[in-house]
């Protein structure tokens, strides 16, 4: 839906000239200035970088409320999602704007299985990466990969082609991570299982073993299924502009999707559940807490507590409170409750949230601050950590590259730049000035 403009907004020029910007109305409240016309009316361009101020583009897909700590996945909220829907359920909603008729059919189920096997010869390709690769590393250039099977077939201004291409690389991301993680322990490829569900046939394919086959176990399915639906997306995060970004030159999608690994990969961007285990594990117990929580205060000392603060919330993260009842269901079902780990989070956020530099700050759990004891717990290996955020995040990847196809406003992604650098010099140039 394109916004409503009302009003406009005066923009004071230094030369005391005004320019008119229009006001954008978008939901819950929120408001932009149109500058699109800025520059080509002015010559003034708007500096900001990291984005903090500017909206690359319109959203219909998910919200984020900082200050309340509320995330909406197409206006429903998160936690309601990850406690009664499906990971494809979820993906359904995220990529058409509703929830697959309820008792009906989910048309991405059938759609998943019939593409969730990847070309044999791609298995060839895992021989060129040496065996302790990130599987990160090997995730980025497989799934880059797959654009030298289908990019004949793929015209992406036909709607039929680009949908087919979204289901391909949502169906192929968890067999090529499996795989991945395979290729790493040296462990034989595991083909993906039509009868089970997607998240299931994920752990599936990295736990089965020749001599000891893989039993699903419910309540382990579901904790992986709940961290998989909590990481689908964020709306325009950095991975999540980079697809956007490389998508709007009508790139290859699968190379969109490799570009958005990569700087998932970051870590600034998806690594800081496994830096909240390292830190546990260094804090050892309850007792050093606040000598923890001193250097985390010290701005002398770089040390930050991880897995607390963001950039957007203000308030507690919706996910960490999904996650911390997730830690507690799937600790106690693998008679784990007392975990010391987790038993030492607790207590770390305890004494945090009541420390008067985090109340001010406004610095809460994040989605970080308990993801990783439910993947460690679930046996999920570090190195994984990250590629699991990226099967995930992939479906909300796949959802911002099918709305931008549909946006009346779409265009080629090219900021402009303050340029500091020399001004013109050279022979040709004192010439001319002479
Ligand atoms: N521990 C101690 N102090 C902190 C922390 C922290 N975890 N987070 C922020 N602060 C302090 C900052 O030093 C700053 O202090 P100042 O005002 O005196 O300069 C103030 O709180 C505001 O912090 P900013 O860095 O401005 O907040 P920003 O929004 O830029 O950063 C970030 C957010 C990067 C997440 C930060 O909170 C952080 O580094 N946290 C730890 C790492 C982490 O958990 N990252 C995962 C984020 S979730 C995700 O990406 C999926």
């Amino acid at each position: 839906m394109a916004p409503k403009t009302q009003k406009t907004a005066q923009l004071h020029l230094p030369d005391g000239s005004v320019h008119e910007l229009p006001v954008l109305n978008g939901a819950f409240q929120k408001h932009a200035l149109d500058i699109r016309s800025l520059y080509k009316a002015t010559g003034f361009t708007a500096y900001d970088p990291g984005y903090t101020s500017t909206a690359s583009c319109k959203s219909a897909i998910t919200y984020i409320d900082g200050a309340k700590g509320d995330l909406y996945y197409r206006g429903y909220p998160v936690k309601k999602l990850a406690d009664h829907n499906t990971f494809l359920e979820v993906a359904h909603l995220l990529w058409e704007g509703e929830l697959p008729e309820a008792g009906g059919k989910n048309p991405l189920e059938e759609a998943v299985r019939s593409h969730s096997m990847v070309h044999e010869q791609l298995r060839e390709f895992f021989k060129g990466f040496r065996r302790d690769a990130h599987p990160m590393a090997i995730l980025m250039g497989t799934v880059g990969a797959l654009s030298s099977f289908y990019h004949e077939d793929l015209n992406l201004h036909n709607e039929d082609d680009r949908d087919l291409a979204a289901i391909r690389i949502l169906a192929k991301m968890p067999t090529l991570a499996a795989m991945a993680y395979r290729y790493n322990k040296g462990l034989p490829f595991v083909y993906p299982c039509n009868e089970l569900s997607y998240v299931e046939n994920f752990v599936y394919m990295m736990f089965d073993m020749p001599t000891q086959p893989y039993k699903a176990d419910d309540v382990r399915v579901k904790a992986l299924e709940k961290v998989m639906i909590l990481h689908a997306d964020h709306e325009q995060n950095a991975s999540t502009s980079t697809v956007r970004m490389a998508a709007s030159s009508h790139a290859d999608p699968f190379g969109c999707i490799a570009a958005g690994v990569a700087s998932l990969w970051g870590p600034a961007h998806g690594g800081a559940n496994e830096a909240v285990l390292r830190m546990l594990a260094a804090i050892q117990t309850p007792e050093n807490i606040p000598i923890f929580l001193e250097k985390a205060k010290d701005k002398a000392d770089p040390f930050k507590l991880m897995g607390f603060g963001h950039r957007v919330y203000k308030n507690y993260d919706p996910r960490a409170h999904v996650l911390k009842e997730v830690c507690h269901t799937l600790l106690k079902h693998l008679g784990l409750a007392q975990d010391p780990l987790f038993k030492l989070a607790l207590e770390l956020e305890k004494v945090a949230l009541n420390d008067p530099y985090f109340i001010e700050k406004k610095l809460y759990p994040n989605v970080d601050f308990y993801s990783g004891l439910v993947l460690q717990a679930l046996g999920i290996p570090l190195n994984m950590f990250t590629v699991l955020f990226a099967v995930a995040r992939t479906t909300g990847w796949l959802a911002h590259w099918k709305e931008l196809f549909d946006d009346e406003d779409f265009k080629i992604g090219r900021p402009q730049q303050l340029y500091v650098g020399p001004e013109a010099r050279g022979r040709d140039c004192e010439e001319s000035e002479e």
